[in-house]
């Protein structure tokens, strides 16, 4: 006979709601330039803030000297206390090294600061990951706002509620979900970041055009030579549309801390944390992604998921804006014969618990979750890339 569940002695029920505001500005560090000011001070407008103001070192490294002066006589001119700035090793290499959370937390022990101080975090995503990682666990969670400073940053990882430092060669293995206080995303930053991460964080817009907005992926295909060229006002529309997408998908699919099995806006995704983690981050996350993309665009073609010319659209768009849509870690092969980035299906959905969900494509502009894989088909999709990649390498 089943045994029945006996009701519960009592039943918690939690709603929490969360709010947090994302502008969009220019030079906000400028004296005039009130927006970060007012988002500090939007809890309570009369008590002195006690900031401490963390910066990519990419961003430091490309401003002229002036700039941290600027930034630090920001906080003066609108009555906010800077206790402290310090300048973190940007790229991958901040959330592989153990050593930097640690440093962090000691530091912001040191400065006693409070849960009502503020952690202002101006860099790419793997600064904002990892410092924002540390603002959530330090007093159980400190105020952070995020100022973005890379395509990827402001079209994608800035929007969401995660954070994150990766561990036993595992991406993002320690983490958590928290919203940030506030986001600013300030388009001058754009300016100095190089091509290569310029296009590598224009794959996550591809990503979500394609899985979410066939007009918006229509829109980047036809201006692919101006975003080659990595022209500011396009790249900046596409930041703009792809943050609204990413925003609009946390707020309304019903399980923002991921606590199902689906991550459809992971699309390409289980591919690119293993080729992240097989070139030991030779490749940057965007162009991973786009690799990722290609394969399950592929993939959906084989399997019938969607038309071949569906995925010819996405690889064509890709390439043409000058991702990568094949890197050689992909012949790898492992020990079962197969591919060895096949393992990152495995290593997706221990990430994620419960039930394998990969997101694939069914037309443009529409995904669809699927609960197996076929390794087979997909080992042939990779190969069908390969020789598609050598046929543009050729032309
Ligand atoms: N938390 C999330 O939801 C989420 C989502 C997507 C990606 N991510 C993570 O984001 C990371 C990738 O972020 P990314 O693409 O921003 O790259 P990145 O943070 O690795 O930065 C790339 C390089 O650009 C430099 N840089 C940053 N801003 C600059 C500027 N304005 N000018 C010149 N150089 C600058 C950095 O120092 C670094 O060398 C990955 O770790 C990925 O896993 C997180
Ligand atoms: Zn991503």
């Amino acid at each position: 006979m089943a045994a029945t569940c006996p009701p519960p002695t009592f039943n918690q029920r939690i709603s929490v709601e969360l709010e947090y505001p994302i502008y969009f500005t220019r030079d906000v560090f400028e004296t005039a330039n009130s927006t970060l000011a007012e988002a500090l001070k939007r809890k309570e407008a009369t008590r002195k803030h006690r900031v401490l103001l963390l910066v990519d070192r990419g961003v430091v490294d490309t401003r002229p000297a002036a700039w941290t002066r600027k930034a630090e006589n920001y906080f003066d001119r609108h009555g906010l206390a800077l206790v402290d700035r310090i300048v973190l090793r940007g790229g991958e290499a901040v959330k592989n090294d153990a050593a930097a959370p640690q440093a962090l937390l000691a530091k912001m022990h040191a400065l006693g600061l409070d849960r009502h101080s503020f952690v202002v975090i101006v860099g790419g995503g793997a600064v904002l990951d990892m410092a924002g990682y540390v603002a959530a666990v330090v007093h159980r969670g400190v105020r952070a706002v995020r100022v973005p400073t890379t395509v990827l940053g402001q079209a994608d990882s800035g929007m969401g509620v995660k954070n994150g430092v990766n561990a036993f060669g595992k991406k993002n293995f320690v983490g958590t979900f928290t919203a940030p206080f506030a986001v600013i995303n300030d388009s001058a930053f754009l300016e100095t970041l190089g091509r290569r991460d310029t296009i590598a964080g224009l794959a996550e817009a591809i990503k979500v055009a394609l899985i979410r907005d066939r007009g918006f992926f229509e829109w980047i295909r036809a201006h692919a030579p101006v975003l080659s060229a990595c022209e500011s006002s396009s790249v900046q529309w596409v930041v703009r549309r792809s943050a609204e997408l990413h925003l609009s998908h946390i707020r309304t699919s019903g399980d923002p801390f991921e606590l199902g099995s689906a991550r459809p806006l992971d699309y390409g995704h289980w591919a690119a944390h293993k080729l992240e983690a097989m070139t030991h981050h030779r490749l940057r996350h965007g162009e991973a992604v786009s690799i990722g993309i290609a394969i399950d665009a592929l993939y959906s073609g084989e399997r019938g998921i969607c038309d071949a010319a569906v995925a010819d659209a996405a690889l064509d768009c890709l390439a043409s804006i000058g991702l990568p849509i094949w890197d050689d870690a992909l012949d790898e092969i492992g020990s079962d014969g197969m591919p060895r980035v096949l393992d990152g299906i495995e290593e997706f959905r221990e990430h994620l618990g419960g039930d394998l969900t990969l997101t694939m494509l069914a037309a443009v502009g529409e995904g669809r979750e699927v609960h197996e894989a076929d390794r087979s088909r997909m080992a042939a999709s990779i190969a069908k890339l390969r020789a598609r990649a050598e046929r543009r390498g050729a032309a």
